[in-house]
C-alpha cells in the first residue's frame, strides 16, 4: 500500500523530498512523472509537444490510479490537481497527503532555464505564468491535503523529518 503521497508546485522537492523520505523510513519511492515517461516511452517535453498536455492529463490519470495499487511513498507532478478524475481519487483516498508548499519567489529562484528543458511549463509560461499558476493551485493543494509543510527554509532533510513525525503520529492514533 502507499503510506504518502507528495503534492505540491514543481520546484518544491516533491521528488528530493520523496527519495529522502523512502531511505529513512526503507520503502520505495513511486515518482509519477518517471511512470509517465516509463508509460509513454518518450519525455515528459515530448508527450506535451507531441501529444499536447491532455494527452498528458489523461496518461497522468492513468498512471496515478496504477500508482494505487503499489507500495511506497508517491511522489506526484505538479498538476496532478488539474483534472477533476484527479483531485476526486485524491479526496477520496485514507493515504496521508502531504502539500509540500514552496512560495513563489523561492519556486522561481529554483526554476532555472535549466527546468525548462525537463518542465514544459516552465519554458511556456514564464515567470508571471508560473505565479499565476501558483495562486490557481495553491487552494486546490490545500483542499486535498491532510499536512502542509513550508519547505522555504528547510532542507529536504528537515522536510522528511517533519513527514516522517506527522506519519508515526498517525498511525500512533489509528
Ligand atoms: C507539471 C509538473 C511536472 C510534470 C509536468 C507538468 C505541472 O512535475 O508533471 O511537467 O503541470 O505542474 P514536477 O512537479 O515534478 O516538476
Amino acid at each position: 500500500m502507499l503510506t504518502a503521497i507528495l503534492i505540491g508546485f514543481m520546484g518544491t522537492g516533491k521528488t528530493t523530498v520523496g527519495n529522502v523520505l523512502a531511505i529513512n523510513t526503507q520503502q520505495q519511492q513511486i515518482d509519477l512523472d518517471d511512470e509517465i515517461v516509463s508509460a509513454a516511452g518518450k519525455s515528459i517535453k515530448q508527450v506535451f509537444a507531441e501529444d499536447g498536455e491532455a494527452a498528458f492529463r489523461q496518461l497522468e490519470t492513468t498512471v496515478l490510479k496504477t500508482a494505487f495499487k503499489r507500495n511506497g511513498i508517491l511522489s506526484t507532478g505538479g498538476g496532478v490537481i488539474e483534472s477533476e478524475t484527479n483531485r476526486a481519487v485524491l479526496e477520496a483516498t485514507e493515504i496521508p497527503i502531504i502539500f509540500l508548499k514552496t512560495l513563489p519567489t523561492v519556486i522561481l529562484e529554483r526554476l532555472t532555464g535549466e527546468d525548462a528543458a525537463v518542465r514544459p511549463l516552465v519554458g511556456q509560461l514564464g515567470p508571471a505564468g508560473l505565479t499565476r499558476l501558483w495562486k490557481k493551485r495553491e487552494p486546490l493543494y490545500e483542499s486535498i491535503s491532510d499536512l502542509t509543510i513550508l519547505t522555504d527554509e528547510l532542507t529536504p532533510e528537515e522536510v522528511s523529518e517533519k513527514i516522517e513525525t506527522f506519519l508515526a503520529q498517525k498511525s500512533a492514533v489509528e
